[in-house]
């Protein structure tokens, strides 16, 4: 297989997203099982992380040492990438030391820059506009607990950030209708929305966006590098917070997702992360066993 990034959702084809899906939950069981499968053995994973990261370091950094392989993580404080070595020449170097980089940065360009300059595969692990690992890990969820996600109706209520776009591009490979609802000012990107106007569209109201919904999905009001907008976000997004109250506009089978970290009292009430549609927990387990999927899609069909 000729070289593949892993920068957006769009980077793989519908089918390759389904076997990614699938994969992650055989590799889940069998890493219940407590079978050793070590496919990167000698493999060597890089981390950049440019922003702060729990879930995303600790998934890559397991998914290497379970697949017999290493990490490195490499933050921008101790390497010559804070101290202003021109990305393009970061790239070329690390990409002759290691099999595989992940980048977790501010501009989605810069990480695209860094692609464009790698020989080997780079994954996205989170930049201002999108955050494709948590898709799969997200998608992966949804197939675990209700099967197909096809022709489904999903609801993200709050910021149209990221996480929203990526809801997106998931919409679009895998068929499902996404209502965003947000306040004015804060909607996702809008060329993704005129791109996919077939399958996402807006609806400002929370309570009529919920009304039939399959999938409720939230996240933070004020992302990183959004430190300063805290305050008037959080007066923006007052009327989005997801509640049992609103979930109970959802169908009775609904699930609810949130990529955490959460801001109970915020975007979500105290309860929602323990209500009994609530899958965060799975949802976050899953991003171990989904990145090892997408690990081993582009590492071992080189
Ligand atoms: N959901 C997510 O990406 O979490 P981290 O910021 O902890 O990696
Ligand atoms: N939208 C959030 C996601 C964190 C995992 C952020 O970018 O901070």
């Amino acid at each position: 297989m000729a070289l593949r990034h892993f920068l957006t959702l769009k980077d793989l084809s519908k089918d390759e997203l389904l076997q990614i899906i699938e994969r992650g939950i055989t590799l889940k069981r069998e890493q219940r099982k407590g079978n050793i499968y070590e496919p990167l053995k000698n493999r060597v994973l890089a981390l950049i992380f440019e922003k702060s990261s729990t879930r995303t370091r600790v998934s890559f950094e397991s998914g290497m040492a379970q697949f017999g392989g290493s990490s490195l993580f490499l933050s921008p404080r101790d390497t010559q990438l804070g101290r202003g070595e021109p990305i393009e020449d970061s790239a070329r170097v690390l990409s002759r030391m290691v099999d595989a980089i992940t980048i977790r940065t501010f501009e989605h360009k810069k990480l695209e820059t860094f692609a464009a300059h790698s020989s080997v595969p780079v994954i996205n692990a989170l930049t201002d506009d999108f955050h494709p690992c948590q898709l799969l890990a997200d998608m992966q969820t949804y197939h675990e607990h209700r099967g197909s996600i096809e022709g489904k109706k999903v609801v993200w209520v709050g910021d149209g950030n990221n996480m929203c776009n990526s809801f997106i591009n998931a919409a679009s490979l895998l068929n499902f209708e996404l209502v965003v609802t947000c306040p004015d000012g804060y909607d996702p990107n809008s060329s993704l929305l005129q791109q996919h106007s077939d399958r996402v569209h807006i609806e400002r109201e929370p309570e009529k966006a919920v009304t039939g919904a399959d999938l409720v999905v939230t996240d933070v009001w004020a992302s990183m590098g959004q430190e300063e907008e805290q305050q008037a976000r959080l007066r923006a997004f007052t009327n989005y917070q997801v509640s049992p109250q609103l979930m109970s506009l959802a169908n009775n089978d609904a699930l609810f997702m949130h990529c955490l970290p959460a801001h109970r009292g915020e975007e979500i009430s105290e309860d929602m992360l323990d209500h009994s549609s609530s899958v965060v927990w799975d949802e976050a387990e899953n991003r171990l066993h989904a990145q090892k999927a997408l690990l081993e899609f582009l590492l071992c069909n080189a």
